[in-house]
């Protein structure tokens, strides 16, 4: 898989260029979601920083546009979908925005910052490492004040301080996540997207085969 290398100044160029596509209280969350991506790869992907954070800078590029605007992007980029996305029109904006980041930021972007962003929301149960840093930096980073959210950074930072072996404790927390995110649609009485299903399932047998 071919990688770009991305200096600290085209990500310092990249931040002040994605600003145009977000409402200033998303830009904060995803300056926020930056340094939290940032944080999780120095302690798991210390060698694709940069590239973590050029897809937290990416990953809700679409996210203001409303479903006309989303199914125009589907129709321009060839996006394919299921009938029954257009009754969660939030998860069209992590496919929407994979796409118009390689578009309209060529030089920022490689396979693995497209897919990070690709599978932020659904996550999938092949998911990489890449793509679980960026699901999970915008699950925990810190501005968020939901409580599921300050639950699950609690639970994460409280384990790696208290000394847990951190590649056991990520997928813990993966799961954490998904199982939140899972009673979380239940209660509302919204649709599961199939790919949460098998990334948590996925997660979950991991972590029992290193319990
Ligand atoms: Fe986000």
């Amino acid at each position: 898989m071919e990688r770009i290398e991305l200096s600290d100044e085209m990500i310092s160029s990249l931040r002040e260029r994605v600003r145009e596509y977000l409402t200033p209280q998303r830009y904060v969350h995803t300056l926020a979601v930056e340094e939290e991506a940032a944080r999780l790869g120095g302690m798991y992907l210390p060698d694709r920083i940069n590239a973590l954070r050029a897809a937290a800078l990416l990953h809700d590029i679409t996210k203001r546009d409303d479903l006309e605007k989303q199914l125009q992007y589907c129709r321009e980029f060839g996006i394919i979908y299921d009938v029954s996305d257009k009754s969660a029109p939030k998860l069209f904006h992590a496919k929407t925005a994979a796409a118009l980041a390689r578009r309209d930021f060529p030089e920022f972007t490689d396979d693995e910052i497209v897919s990070g962003i690709r599978w932020h929301t659904t996550g999938r149960a092949e998911m990489t490492t890449f793509e679980s840093i960026v699901y999970l930096a915008d699950y925990i980073e810190e501005t968020r004040e939901f409580p599921d959210c300050v639950k699950l950074r609690r639970f994460f930072y409280d384990g790696i301080e208290s000394g847990k072996e951190p590649t056991a404790h990520f997928k813990k927390t993966m799961v954490k996540s998904f199982d939140m995110t899972i009673l979380d649609l239940v209660k509302d009485g919204r649709p599961i997207d199939r790919d949460t299903i098998a990334a948590r399932n996925r997660f979950l047998l991991e972590t029992k085969e290193t319990d």
